[in-house]
């Protein structure tokens, strides 16, 4: 070890010494390995020698995690106690068929969620129109069961104005979703860090989506930006137990037809189908001509809607009534 060490005069700025210190961990690392060293002394060897030569503490387990890594990409593989030589062709293999396993564990488990899922749905109290049911009403005012939701997607308007609404929408959330269900919260970009802030008071974030709008862009004149995507904020009320996601959406066409605000089918389905399973009650507080809901519906979730605007509700209850006279759970 030390082998490949630079002397401490030879380092001049911060980042030239960061990327000296990557270098030097690469380097012994790969000649650790050659050497036969596990990774746990390499480790403990490779964090000793940096602290001396270039002041930083790394610690022994974060090399130990990088060198187990390279080795599983370029050395002898352990199979038990079997040690085999793999080519780039049989590696590839052995990821595909590691992947298809995670996948088939995933189904399996959804299964396993939906089956429980359809035996609970029999003691549900019931919605007012079978799988669904819309209210025209301030959410804030709305009577919802407490800890009834297994999860909120849902699409609230942007304007400054309404921005207060966020504060709101986190306490209602923390009060009707069950423990740890998602709430999944479109958001504009202009207001997004009070919005952020205020979501994030009684709920825990998690990450952001970018939901993708193709075509033609929106111009934001008082930020001088065209925008082509929007944040999707993925809050849980508690801990995080989803499975695991892809944090992009393409939305599809564009879609104005019923509401002047209104998303895409093919965008809320996309939310829909990450965050929920078959037979779970989703909810949209701001639910607007009721796109969560037909995106709910389809696909053989229940759906509440919640809506202050008259019009809004009518034309909501006109597209799930389409969708419900041709399903059935
Ligand atoms: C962006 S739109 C939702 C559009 C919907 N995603 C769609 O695809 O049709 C937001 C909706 O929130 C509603 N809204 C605004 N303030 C509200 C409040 N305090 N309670 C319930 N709904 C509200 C508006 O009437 C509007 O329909």
């Amino acid at each position: 070890m030390g082998r490949h060490a630079f002397s401490k005069e030879q380092i001049m700025s911060k980042k030239e010494k960061q990327e000296a210190c990557q270098l030097y961990i690469e380097q012994e690392i790969d000649a650790g390995l050659e050497e036969g060293k596990t990774p746990y002394s390499i480790g403990k060897e490779i964090a000793g020698w940096i602290e001396k030569l270039f002041e930083v503490k790394v610690k022994p387990t974060t090399i130990e995690k990088r060198a187990e890594r390279i080795r599983n990409i370029n050395f002898p593989t352990n199979v038990g106690n079997l040690t085999v030589d793999l080519s780039k062709e049989d590696e590839q293999a052995v990821l595909k068929t590691a992947r298809q396993i995670k996948t088939e564990r995933r189904q399996t488990r959804t299964r396993q969620r939906e089956e429980q899922k359809a035996e609970t749905i029999k003691t549900d109290p019931p919605l007012e129109h079978g799988n669904y049911e819309l209210v025209q009403s301030d959410f804030r005012e709305h009577k919802t069961e407490p800890n009834s939701i297994d999860a909120i997607i849902t699409d609230p308007p942007y304007g400054i104005e309404y921005i207060p609404l966020y504060k709101d929408l986190s306490l209602f959330a923390s009060n009707v979703l069950k423990q740890n269900a998602p709430c999944v919260v479109m958001i504009g970009q202009s207001w997004l860090e009070k919005a952020l802030n205020y979501l994030s008071e009684n709920l825990t974030y998690v990450w952001t989506i970018a939901y993708f709008s193709p075509g033609k862009s929106t111009q934001i004149f008082s930020r001088k930006v065209k925008s082509n995507w929007k944040p999707v904020i993925f809050l849980v009320n508690g801990n995080n137990e989803c499975e695991h996601i892809s944090d992009f959406v393409n939305s599809g066409h564009y879609d104005k037809d019923h509401h002047d605000w209104g998303q895409t089918v093919e965008g809320m389905a996309q939310l829909i189908d990450r965050f929920t399973i078959k037979g779970d009650l989703v909810m949209d507080p701001f639910c607007g001509a009721g796109t969560t809901g037909i995106a709910s519906l389809k696909s053989g979730r229940r759906f509440i809607g919640i809506d202050n605007d008259e019009y809004a509700i009518k034309q909501s209850a006109t597209r799930l009534q389409e969708i419900e006279s041709g399903r059935s759970l």
